[in-house]
């Protein structure tokens, strides 16, 4: 599988960045997809700074509505029409300061399907179900219900503790919960299920992504902190193993 590495730029960026980012992200070589998810007011800017060049330019949420009245919301159609080919939908930012349920989520997923985008669904553990035992348990409750009948798009496998934080799972932390997560898809998705693409999130940078990336069921990386710095981004993207 050809790897992703999609930049989540959560609520950084101004106009003003995005000529330099997109001139530095265009003129590299890459054997990896790409993608960049800056906030809402940037994804026009950045379709258009990176026409033709084949980075991909995503959301970072969607409502499950086409429209409607529903102030400070933008819809998959939305997303859609100002250039963005995929959406993050049900980040651990979202589940826990905008209360998201998994039912929520897999309806916005639907939307995006619906509106043509690719949509990106996070799930992972808190620190405490991590100790208390519960992460593969969790996980499996967040993927039975946040993906909807049919659901074609990626997987993002992003322990709370380790957004943010330059904390990592173990390597073999890593590969046991991607192997999980690649059986509860095909169980809940059948055949469809063992070819979607399973990112590993949280803390990724230049000097953990070759390790990272390389771990068997790891398709590619959602990276936050380091995705703001092309520099960065290309560094992890080159890390990636050759597909
Ligand atoms: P981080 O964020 O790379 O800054 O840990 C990852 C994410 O939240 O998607």
């Amino acid at each position: 599988m050809r790897p992703l590495i999609a930049g989540n730029w959560k609520m950084h960026g101004r106009l003003a960045d995005v000529q330099g980012f997109a001139q530095a992200v265009r003129a590299a070589a890459r054997h990896t997809d790409l993608l960049i998810c800056p906030p809402f007011t940037l994804i026009d800017r950045f379709a258009t700074a990176l026409a033709g060049s084949g980075i991909a330019v995503g959301g970072q949420d969607c409502h499950p509505a086409p429209e409607g009245a529903f102030t400070g919301d933008v819809s998959a159609p939305m997303l859609a029409e100002a250039g963005a080919s995929y959406v993050i939908l049900g980040h651990s930012e979202r589940r826990y300061c905008h209360g998201e349920t998994n039912a929520r989520v897999a309806g916005k997923a639907e939307a995006a399907m619906f509106a043509g985008l690719t949509p990106i669904v996070c799930i992972g553990e808190t620190e405490a179900q991590r100790d208390a035992g519960e992460a593969e348990h969790v996980v499996r409750q967040q993927l039975m219900h946040s993906l909807p009948e049919g659901f074609s798009g990626i997987i993002a496998y992003e322990p709370v503790w380790a957004i943010g934080t330059g904390r990592t799972p173990t390597e073999a932390d890593v590969a046991a919960m991607h192997a999980a997560i690649r059986a509860v898809l095909a169980e809940k998705l059948g055949e469809p299920g063992k070819a979607l693409k399973i990112l590993y999130g949280g803390s990724v940078k230049p000097g953990n992504a070759a390790s990272l990336l390389a771990l068997p069921e790891v398709d590619g990386a959602l990276v936050g902190g380091a995705s703001l710095k092309a520099e960065d981004l290309l560094a992890i993207a080159a890390a990636a193993p050759r597909g």
